[in-house]
């Protein structure tokens, strides 16, 4: 048993000063549990509002992607440098310490590999998994337009009506068919469904017009980075997003096939989160570069 407040100093109850009630800092999450929020505040920084995920989940359909050959190797010394992992269960048990203390966002959705229609997913992980790994955010592909279209909604809204029994954000994750054409008329729709059916935040691509994918979209968007592009060109096209409107990155080949990974991860922070411009980015990688 405690020992009784026995001190006679006058208590104080700031009976004149009204008690704090600030709004959440990410737009549309001010009405969720504050377990879920306590876990996006770890996936996105709450001084800029962003996050700087890395992703490196490919192999989930692609096997041992250009660049995740060794993920010891490979990933764990940018970890150190990203807000957030985007990975697989089978490389977050096997391959990063567990002293990785920022977020986690789990693949939460699989099954057809390249060589099959890879709209035909089902839901991968179970939530409770996903709590015994302490994931802040399961992450589920959706394939608007897409052969099973359907299915993979419906893999969504079951992820959601899990997550928030078990406060674990989802991600949804606007997949591109190779027959689809990838505009703002698509991205709106596609990323639209997303947070209608209840998704915590969306990942989606950077297109002309971002600004309106991302006005029409009621939940934080994270844009994806696609397929290796020059250094100058991706932190374009980071800073073009959030200056638009998105929340960060998820982003993978642009990182982790870069020359330089480590100076490319610590350009596109400052991207991100300090606002810089592209150029300011670039030199950045550059004199991170030449330090060797
Ligand atoms: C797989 C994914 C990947 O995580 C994603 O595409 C991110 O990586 P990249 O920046 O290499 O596009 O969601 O479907």
């Amino acid at each position: 048993m405690p020992e009784a407040d026995s001190s006679k100093a006058p208590k104080n109850y700031h009976v004149d000063t009204p008690q704090k009630s600030e709004a959440f800092f990410l737009k549309g999450s001010n009405e969720l549990d504050w377990g879920l929020k306590n876990r996006l505040a770890n996936i996105f920084e709450p001084s800029s509002g962003r996050t700087v995920m890395l992703a490196f989940d490919h192999g989930y359909f692609q096997g041992p992607t250009t660049g995740l050959e060794r993920i010891d190797i490979d990933i764990v010394p940018l970890a150190a440098y990203a807000d957030t992992l985007m990975l697989t269960r089978g490389i977050l048990r096997s391959s990063i310490p567990p002293t990785f203390n920022r977020g986690v966002v789990l693949r939460a959705s699989g099954g057809p590999s390249i060589l099959k229609e890879l709209s035909n997913e089902q839901i991968a992980l179970s939530m409770e998994e996903a709590i015994r790994l302490n994931a802040a955010a399961v992450a589920v592909q959706v394939f608007v337009g897409g052969e099973y279209e359907s299915q993979s909604i419906h893999n969504l809204t079951r992820l959601v009506d899990e997550g928030n029994r078990y406060v674990i954000a989802t991600l949804a994750v606007t997949a591109v068919g190779r027959e689809l054409v990838r505009d703002a008329k698509y991205i709106r729709l596609a990323t639209r469904i997303c947070a209608e059916l209840g998704a915590t935040y969306v990942k989606t691509y950077y297109v002309d017009d971002f600004d309106t994918v991302a006005a029409a979209c009621p939940v934080p968007i994270v844009i994806a980075g696609g397929k290796k592009q020059p250094e100058l060109d991706a932190l374009r096209m980071a800073h073009n997003a959030v200056q638009q409107g998105a929340c960060g990155v998820d982003m993978g080949r642009n990182i982790f096939q870069s020359e330089n990974p480590i100076a490319m991860i610590q350009a596109v922070r400052k991207v991100v989160h300090e606002n810089a411009t592209p150029e300011e980015g670039f030199d950045h990688f550059q004199s991170l570069c030449a330090k060797g």
